[in-house]
């Protein structure tokens, strides 16, 4: 396995007879799961979508990566939420979170639009792509979502100045679903070439589908080593024994600790390449549990940089904090701290040595502290930065929610609170439809 899983750093806070007393409540979650008799059951086609991939089921999506890179510089992402976050952090996991400014070979540059509604980020966009090449991905499952829409619109607009009206049309590609929505409908009556987000998988669980997989193959990443990763996951995380399944640990780790008060977990990490995992594993956990007053609250932490900030809450504020830190076991690059010989900026100690064992010992003494402070600590250790690391983080942490939410007793694969905002929003912008809310909202604004 390219991951391993530690829960050594609890030793002050769980005992052992209370994993066992879980064990069986955790068994029957995950039977749940996999045999599709719980809550949201439509919504599990993740469990085991890796190993039912083909050649042929890829073959559309290897062939919309290629003609990207043969006719384009820069791969515009537009989508938010799930339809966004995975390929965000699979570019900067596998590659770097300076893929745009180290493209190398055949892959494209790949930005993101659509997650915010700020003119400044779009204007800078446009201004950052200037007269390069371009083409555009537009991901929306639901194929009516407003931020994602609203930034297509520019984006259209954008490649039919450059490129003609049939000539904008070469080179978009909408990923949605594969009857519903205006996205669907425009694709068809325009003549995009589409890319299906399957039925039985919702926004957040959707990395490993032609979501994800796009952006991936055309930043370079090789999306059949990813895919081969899962699929062997699916297999190592099987086991409904959380003694032999780590994931069912984690899970049931999550929620002893929950149970005991510590309600907030901050993801952490030591490479600023994972920033990203954090921000897709946050709405991976947050959507997914966060029901009926219940659920972690999903917070992360990015060391050495937060030590700096946050460091101070973690250490000595208010104890309901638990950590689960990221841990990568072999870094891609290394370093050697230069030898000058001299003790003059008080370094003399460290010179010679490497950068990568230096950071590694600093995430393990900031363990030691953290535990010291209170702060129950759970590792996930990755082999590397990698396809293979990155295929099996995706599966491990989906399951281990999936299971999660069925402890929660809640459905962890639908996102009803999501709606409160869009109401608001829409009702304020006077969306056709919304007439009774926009008299309530405006009147509450008093205008
Ligand atoms: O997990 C989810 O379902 C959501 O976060 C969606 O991914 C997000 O709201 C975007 O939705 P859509 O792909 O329909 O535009």
């Amino acid at each position: 396995a390219a991951i391993k899983f530690d829960s050594s750093g609890l030793k002050n806070f769980v005992k052992d007879n209370e994993l066992d007393e879980i064990k069986d409540q955790v068994r029957f979650a995950h039977q749940t799961l996999v045999q599709k008799s719980g809550a949201g059951a439509d919504f599990t086609d993740w469990v085991n979508w890796a190993s039912i991939q083909t050649e042929a089921t890829l073959a559309p999506i290897h062939q919309a990566a290629e003609k990207i890179q043969a006719n384009s510089k820069v791969l515009v992402v537009i989508g938010i939420g799930g339809s966004y976050l995975g390929a965000r952090m699979a570019i900067d996991f596998v590659k770097s979170p300076w893929h745009n400014e180290l493209v190398a070979g055949k892959a494209v540059k790949v930005y993101f639009a659509g997650n915010a509604m700020s003119p400044m980020a779009l204007d800078q966009l446009d201004q950052v792509i200037g007269d390069q090449d371009f083409s555009v991905n537009v991901i929306s499952k639901s194929g009516t979502t407003t931020e994602p829409a609203v930034a297509f619109r520019f984006f259209k607009q954008r490649l039919v100045a450059k490129y003609g009206e049939e000539g904008a049309k070469e080179r978009i590609v909408a990923t949605t679903d594969a009857k519903r929505g205006a996205l669907k409908s425009e694709a068809e009556a325009e003549g995009y070439q589409t890319l299906t987000i399957p039925d039985g998988i919702g926004g957040r669980f959707s990395v490993l589908s032609a979501v994800g997989l796009l952006p991936m193959a055309a930043a370079g990443i090789d999306i059949d080593q990813v895919l081969a990763a899962a699929a062997t996951a699916e297999k190592t995380y099987s086991s409904d024994d959380l003694y032999e399944n780590p994931a069912l640990a984690y899970a049931a780790y999550r929620r002893i600790l929950y149970d005991k008060g510590y309600t907030t977990e901050i993801l952490a990490n030591w490479e600023p390449s994972l920033q990203y995992l954090s921000e897709w594993w946050k709405q991976l956990m947050g959507e997914s549990e966060g029901k009926n007053q219940k659920g972690i609250y999903p917070s992360s932490a990015n060391y050495s940089t937060d030590l700096h900030s946050l460091g101070q809450y973690i250490q000595e504020g208010r104890r309901d904090l638990f950590e689960t830190v990221v841990r990568v076991d072999h870094s891609k690059h290394d370093l050697t701290i230069p030898k000058t010989g001299s003790n003059e900026d008080g370094l003399l100690y460290l010179e010679g040595k490497s950068l990568e064992e230096v950071n590694k010992t600093a995430a393990t003494g900031v363990v030691l502290a953290h535990v010291d402070g209170g702060v129950p600590n759970l590792a996930v250790h990755v082999d590397r930065q990698d396809e293979a690391g990155l295929g099996e983080l995706i599966y491990f942490f989906e399951m281990a929610v999936g299971v999660s939410g069925y402890l929660f007793n809640i459905n962890p694969f639908n996102q009803p609170g999501v709606e409160a905002y869009k109401t608001a929003m829409f009702a304020l912008l006077d969306k056709p439809g919304y007439e009774e809310q926009s008299k309530v909202y405006h009147e509450r604004l008093n205008d």
